[in-house]
Order: C-alpha cells, then sequence, then structure tokens
C-alpha cells in the first residue's frame, strides 16, 4: 500500500487510480456495442457522448488528472511505479475512447455510402400517372352542358334529416312512397340521403326564387347490388324556379341536354309517373344513341334508354320551401348517372363501377 508521505489520513493512491479505471469501464461499458449505440442516439450523439467521457475522465478535473499531481507526494521508492501505473491507466482510457471514437466512425462513413450508392444498372421507375373515374368523367359532362345553359352547380351534404329527406318533398310520415326510397339512418336519427331532390329544397331556402341550379352527387338506398342497382350511386338533379315556367321548358331544357350529351339527332319520351315532389311528373328516356331507335343490345332491344325522373315541381313544396306559388312556378329532374355512365361506356353491370378493379378503371386513362 502507498501512504502520503504528507498527510497519512488521505486515500491509498493507488487506490485512487483503479476506482477512476472502474468507473471508466462501468460508463464505457455501453460503447462496447456501437451498433446499439447508433440505434438508440443516434451516430451524432453518439460521438459527442465519447467527447464527454474524454473531457470527465481525462479533463483537467478528472481523477486521472488528480492522481498525476500526487505523484509527486508518493514517497520516493514507491514513485516510479505508482507514476508507471498513473500512465498506464491514461493510455489505456485513451485508447478505449479512440478505439470507439474511430469505429464509429467508420459505420458511419459506411452507413453514408450505402445510402448514397445508386444502382444505375436497375431500370428507372416510371411513376404511375392517375386519372379521372369514369364517374367523375360523367359528371364533369353533365356539369359542363347544364353551366352552358346557365344553371349553377351546388354541392350539398349527404347527411341529411327525415325533413330534408322526406317532409319537405311531400312524403310524411307513413308515406307509401317512403319505401322504395328507404335508406341507412345514424343512431342519432340522421338519414343518409336517398335522392339529391333534397338540394331542391335547400338551394331554394338558400337562394330564394328565381333559381336555376344542378346538384350532382352520392346517394344511399336499402337496394339490393345487382347489374342495375347499388346501394351507393350518383344522381345529379336539376332545378329551375321562375315566373312563367311550364312543362314546356322542362321538355326543351332535357332535349337540348340530350342533343349535346348524345348528338342532335336523339330524341326523347316522356311517360306519365308519380313522385310525390312533383305534379305532373313524368319519367324521361331518350332515343338509343348506339341504334337510334331502332334496338341493339344496348338498348336493350326497346330503341329507348331511361333517363330518370322530372315534373313541375308540387306547390306544397315550393311553399315549404317560402316560394311564393301565385309568382312562380317550376320543374325539376334527377338523372341516374351510374347507370347513364355505364350505357355509354357499354358497361353491363354498374357494380363495376363501384368495385375499383384498376383493370377495368385503366381503360379510362
Ligand atoms: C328519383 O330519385 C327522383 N328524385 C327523381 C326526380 C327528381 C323526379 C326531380 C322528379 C323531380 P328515381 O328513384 O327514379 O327518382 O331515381 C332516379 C334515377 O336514379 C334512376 O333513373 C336511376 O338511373 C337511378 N337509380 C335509382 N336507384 C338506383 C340504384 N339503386 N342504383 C343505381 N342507380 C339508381
Amino acid at each position: 500500500m502507498i501512504t502520503l508521505n504528507i498527510v497519512a489520513e488521505e486515500k491509498d493512491p493507488t487506490q485512487q487510480v483503479e476506482s477512476a479505471q472502474a468507473a471508466f469501464d462501468d460508463e464505457f461499458r455501453r460503447f462496447d456495442n456501437l451498433a446499439f449505440v447508433i440505434a438508440v442516439d443516434g451516430a451524432e450523439n453518439g460521438l459527442s457522448a465519447l467527447k464527454e467521457l474524454r473531457t470527465r475522465h481525462l479533463g483537467k478535473k478528472s481523477a486521472i488528472a488528480a492522481s498525476k499531481k500526487l505523484i509527486g507526494r508518493v514517497p520516493a521508492e514507491e514513485r516510479a511505479a505508482f507514476g508507471q501505473l498513473v500512465q498506464r491507466t491514461e493510455v489505456a482510457i485513451t485508447e478505449s475512447i479512440a478505439s470507439a471514437e474511430s469505429q464509429l466512425k467508420e459505420i458511419i462513413e459506411k452507413t453514408r455510402i450505402q445510402r448514397e450508392t445508386i444502382d444505375v444498372t436497375i431500370p428507372g421507375r416510371r411513376p404511375r400517372q392517375g386519372h379521372l373515374h369514369p364517374i367523375t368523367l360523367m359528371r364533369q359532362r353533365i356539369e359542363d352542358i347544364f353551366v352552358s345553359l346557365g344553371y349553377a352547380v351546388e354541392d350539398d351534404r349527404e347527411i341529411e334529416t327525415d325533413f330534408y329527406n322526406f317532409d319537405a318533398l311531400n312524403i310524411p310520415e307513413g308515406h307509401p312512397a317512403r319505401d322504395p326510397q328507404d335508406t341507412f339512418y345514424t343512431t342519432e336519427g340522421f338519414a343518409l340521403r336517398s335522392q339529391t331532390s333534397t338540394v331542391q329544397i335547400h338551394a331554394m331556402q338558400r337562394r330564394g326564387a328565381p333559381v336555376r341550379m344542378i346538384a350532382p352527387g352520392r346517394v344511399f338506398r336499402r337496394d339490393t347490388p345487382d347489374p342495375t342497382h347499388n346501394p351507393m350511386f350518383y344522381q345529379v338533379e336539376g332545378l329551375c324556379v321562375d315566373r312563367g315556367i311550364t312543362m314546356a321548358h322542362l321538355k326543351g331544357t332535357l332535349a337540348e341536354f340530350v342533343h349535346r350529351l348524345f348528338g342532335p339527332e336523339t330524341r326523347t319520351r316522356f311517360r306519365p309517373s308519380y313522385f310525390p315532389f312533383t305534379e305532373p311528373s313524368a319519367e324521361v328516356d331518350y332515343s338509343c344513341f348506339n341504334c337510334a331507335g331502332d334496338g341493339c343490345r344496348i338498348c336493350k332491344w326497346s330503341g329507348w334508354i331511361e333517363l330518370g325522373g322530372s315534373g313541375m315541381v308540387h306547390p306544397n313544396v315550393l311553399r315549404g320551401a317560402n316560394v311564393d306559388t301565385s309568382e312562380f312556378t317550376g320543374f325539376a329532374f334527377g338523372l341516374g348517372i351510374d347507370r347513364t355512365c355505364a350505357r355509354i361506356y357499354q358497361l353491363d353491370d354498374i357494380r363495376l363501377l363501384f368495385e375499383n378493379d384498376v383493370r377495368f378503371l385503366e381503360q379510362f386513362r
């Protein structure tokens, strides 16, 4: 045991050096696994941790620096041995840190090179360009026609109250017309709209009369999917309310619409029908764009294709939306976008429009 010749009760200097080494070993242990240090701290933080370690264990205030100061104070016969111990310890700590530091730098460099390496022999990846869905293409064609006829395009809510989906459209509770329009309801009593006719009410309440608008959008019904039905499909509603509007305006407008969509030779046909919110009401057909009415596979050999429902807005609906029925009349129509789209693109099944099969959709590039 080396004792100091000045203050006998001071700690054994050899022990001080040994505990300095032990304290260093304790902290340095985590640098045995450098990959782990990089993963947890990041490479840069690993390097600065090593720098701090060096300052702590070899710097001016370190235990090693304190031990060096003791060399002159140990008895002469033990001084050389103690001096060598201090030096060995200092060198061991210095080398451990330097080795960890260079290994860490090597790993960082290797990772950087790996990351930046470009294999010029790999074929390039061409970005796949998206395109519009056929329903969107169809909707845009319809919108363009009506905008050019002076109609505004309204976008409205898909979740409705019972009032807008039924009552305001002259379909009170218990009315049999609610059945074919049965829809999905939220637990709070809201309904997913079963027709875009709901927008007629919102538009009249918002804009008052006169008003001329179309409202394309999604609607929902409790319909079992089949080649002509989906529980979710698209409609476009049309509404024109002004002074002196008659059924002739309705017929003229829809005739112009099909001329622009399918060609000037296209004919329209109005069949009497019933909708609670229009009176009189009519189903609208157009002559087949493929066979001009002779009969073919597309029109199912009838020469005619159904466009949708239409009629003169019922006075109850106008009154409910605060439109003065002594001054204003109006017509409305509702077209099914999915079925029209299916006819135009000669699809046998409208479910194709909803299934998101890229092999099908890619054909509409
Ligand atoms: C209506 O929905 C009325 N709101 C249309 C209307 C508006 C009449 C304004 C008068 C005034 P209808 O239930 O017939 O009508 O539906 C209109 C169109 O939606 C149909 O011609 C059809 O093309 C489409 N359609 C109806 N049910 C489905 C379904 N389950 N899947 C796909 N398309 C459908």
